[in-house]
């Protein structure tokens, strides 16, 4: 069923088999699963995709799962690239699209990570899990445990918004606010884990929830019938989303399911959390931590990934760039991509219209590229955030 193979570090590239439930690799580096893509390559047709079902899962081949028995899915992924013509227009852009992320199961593209981390942890028979989340993965994760048995547990900032913090409960795991950030949650979950008996979900710090997400860059290449776009424009917190989407290309060209051209990687991240952006203009291969991080955006409130080497390769091998927004930018966004398209985004996914529209207005982007943003989750999530600006404003 699977062509995966091994796992090999990020970094070292010290190599792991299948079979071993891992965390970090032992020198703190992401591991990553690698497949037989010679062998694919000959067994795997493109032409097999024809038919399968409308969810991640059609790339089943090229996923980690060893046993079908094990998967847990709530029919997430193969979300729709729609097509942006009045926003485009407006931005001066010929073709621009829209992978709206918000039609997930739970609203957000965490689901495509959980949904592979939750059924491999089924696999190796974990029992209890828990997540630090900025926001929507926790949900996410919440959901997909409940699914799978394992009993859950979620560790957020206390001002998360509303919605993650009502959803988490509702789906039965328990829930900790967190006088502090992402990484002070992800703290306490290693000091605690041992004792607990609780396998870690952190995004990077286990193989697979990056395997989820690379699943966004099949899709772009399938629903383009095996094209990649100009450029794509990424909201970036951990950056699993991004570091994935690589990952797939790289895959899908050596299985010769597309050439070697590449779209030019952008990263947004917001004013008041940059350090990606920080560390690409001062051209350093990692970040520094960033201070009293403070942005609307909660998935973007990230002060410091584990993978930030991986990222700051990326967006420089693609010939991209990583900006930053400010909250305000973002929020006036909202209305405006809702009005023209009739999709409510989230502050993140509106981080992407902001920092297109500065792209375009100073020549990075012409108007004959054709370009993907990503609507990461639902507006819906984020109501309290947006009534606020909006009582604010
Ligand atoms: C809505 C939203 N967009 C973007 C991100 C950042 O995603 P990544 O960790 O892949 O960089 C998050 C992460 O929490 C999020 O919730």
């Amino acid at each position: 069923m699977s062509f995966a193979q091994e796992i090999v570090c990020s970094r070292c590239r010290k190599r792991f088999p299948l079979s071993e439930l891992l965390n970090l690799c032992p020198c703190g580096s992401p591991l990553l699963v690698r497949y037989d893509l010679e062998k694919a390559k000959t067994a795997f047709a493109k032409s097999a995709l024809a038919g399968r079902v409308a969810s991640l899962w059609r790339y089943r081949e090229l996923l980690p799962l060893q046993d079908e028995a094990n998967l847990i899915s709530l029919g997430e992924g193969y979300t729709p690239l729609l097509d942006a013509k009045r926003l485009g227009a407006e931005l001066g852009l010929q073709q621009l699209w829209i992978k709206d992320e918000a039609q997930n199961p739970t609203g957000s593209f965490k689901d495509r990570g959980l949904s592979l981390a939750i059924s491999r942890a089924k696999e190796f028979g974990v029992r209890k899990a828990a997540i630090p989340s900025a926001g929507n993965a926790g949900g996410s994760f919440a959901a997909y445990a409940a699914r799978a048995g394992i009993e859950a547990h979620v560790f957020m900032p206390r001002d998360t918004p509303a919605a993650n913090q009502i959803e988490v409960a509702q789906y039965g795991a328990k829930l900790t606010l967190v006088d502090g950030l992402i990484n002070d949650c992800g703290r306490i979950i290693a000091e605690r884990k041992a004792a607990e008996g609780w396998f870690d979900v952190s995004t990077l710090k286990e193989p697979y929830r990056v395997e989820g997400k690379k699943t966004m860059g099949y899709e772009i290449a399938e629903q383009l019938n095996w094209r990649l776009p100009d450029v794509i424009i990424y909201p970036t917190g951990g950056g699993t989303g991004l570091i994935g989407m690589w990952k797939a290309f790289g895959e899908l060209e050596e299985m010769g399911w597309i050439g070697s051209a590449r779209p030019r990687m952008v990263s947004v991240q917001a004013s008041g959390c940059a350090p990606i952006v920080k560390a690409f203009a001062d051209n350093k291969a990692s970040a520094e931590p960033w201070p009293n991080a403070q942005t609307v955006a909660s998935g973007l409130r990230v002060p410091q990934a584990v993978a930030d080497f991986l990222m700051l390769q990326i967006l420089r091998e693609s010939g991209g760039t990583a900006l930053s927004v400010s909250d305000d930018e973002m929020l006036a966004e909202i209305p405006r991509v809702g009005k023209a398209e009739g999709i409510f985004f989230c502050p993140e996914g509106a981080a992407c219209v902001a920092a297109l529209r500065g792209l375009v207005a100073n020549g990075w982007i012409k108007p004959d590229e054709e370009v993907i943003i990503f609507n990461t989750a639902s507006g819906l999530k984020y109501l309290d955030v947006i009534q606020r600006n909006l009582a604010e404003n």
